[in-house]
């Protein structure tokens, strides 16, 4: 088993073996007080999956209930939070006791959100379903659901007391959700990890590399848990693929938004010389080998008018973080007005012309 410590206040561990699913209940009784738990979860992940967490934790001396909500961005509202706050004041749940996220990202920010409202906070543990959430979304403590001017607008910082990887439940995910994880892989290594993209290139085992992104996430978090500074870099890719989602009506995923999104940043770092030369091309072969879009229909101007309400976004600056080298990206703030001027560059290569 792979352990990883993500040394916040208080510290938590990320916990990383195949069949963990069905051992939940074991280590939450290890990192956890309360004995009553709702495991909050969504109806595109296998029925399976939440009864065997909820057998795992009855066998563990839980008493737990399972709330599922309809999937998809529509439904990552607050009126889903206060349905399943709702449903953990009927089951009975105090303030001792918790809540598991069990899912993909948007289970896990939404879950996290709704331990962080309820009786003004309560325990919760993350159990990532999906490569993107055990590589990135499950670790770190946002917590979020959407508004309607964008992806979560309305969030809080709220660690999880304990994160659950089972790689063995990634046999089970469509491929474009599996090939989404691996853009936030390939993000982790073009902002800090050049081997890791070797890794990747490697096709090496998947369980290795997502404890490697772990690794990045918990170091990055540790320095940086409420995203004043380096935590940022996390957010390549990230401006841009959320105006891509906002644009496509979120039809795309957001791994594929952030793919395109990446390449945005490298196309135009690369052509303003903040960027050595080649990382562009890097990224773009790696993407398109994890069957991850290349490139978009919409224009550099409509992105950028729809990344104005990008939640980093101070007064009239936006912070981009563009790659600076193979493995090294950097935050780079930018007057909100220039940004279409700056992208314009990718019309005709990454966006459309
Ligand atoms: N997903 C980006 C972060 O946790 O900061």
């Amino acid at each position: 088993m792979e352990k990883l410590t993500v040394a916040v206040t208080p510290p938590y561990e990320a916990l990383l073996e195949n069949g963990l699913l069905d051992r939940a209940g074991y280590y939450a009784a290890r990192a956890v007080r309360g004995r009553r738990v709702m495991i909050v979860t969504d109806d595109g992940v296998p029925e399976a999956y939440p009864l065997r967490a909820r057998a795992s934790f009855e066998s563990a001396g839980f008493a737990a209930e399972i709330f599922v909500f309809p999937h998809g961005e529509a439904n990552k509202t607050l009126r889903t939070v206060e349905a399943a706050l709702d449903a953990a004041d009927a089951a009975g749940l105090t303030r001792g006791d918790l809540f598991a996220a069990l899912g993909g990202g948007l289970a896990g920010d939404l879950t996290g959100l709704a331990a962080a409202l309820y009786l003004r906070g309560v325990d919760f543990i993350q159990i990532p379903t999906t490569l993107l959430a055990m590589v990135d979304a499950s670790v770190g403590g946002k917590t979020a659901v959407n508004l309607r001017g964008g992806k979560n607008l309305c969030g809080a910082f709220h660690q999880p007391r304990l994160v659950l990887c089972d790689p063995d439940t990634l046999s089970t995910l469509p491929p474009a959700v599996y090939a989404e994880g691996m853009a936030e892989v390939i993000k982790a290594g073009a902002i800090c990890d050049a081997a890791l993209l070797d890794r990747v290139a490697r096709h090496e085992d998947i369980a290795g590399v997502i404890a490697g992104c772990i690794r990045i996430k918990a170091d990055i978090v540790r320095g940086d848990e409420h995203d004043r500074g380096r935590r940022q870099l996390l957010n390549l890719g990230h401006t841009f693929g959320h105006a891509l989602e906002k644009l496509s009506g979120f039809s795309i995923y957001h791994g594929e938004g952030v793919a395109v999104g990446m390449l945005i940043a490298a196309f135009a770092a690369e052509a303003h010389a903040l960027c050595e030369p080649g990382v562009y091309a890097e990224l773009r072969s790696l993407i398109s080998d994890a069957n991850l879009p290349v490139s978009t229909a919409f224009t550099a101007r409509e992105i950028a008018a729809n990344a104005m309400n990008d939640k980093k976004r101070q007064g009239d600056t936006l912070t981009l973080v563009l790659p600076e080298k193979r493995g090294k990206s950097r935050l780079y703030p930018i007057p909100a007005a220039d940004l279409a001027a700056f992208i314009a560059c990718c019309d005709g290569e990454v966006t459309a012309r």
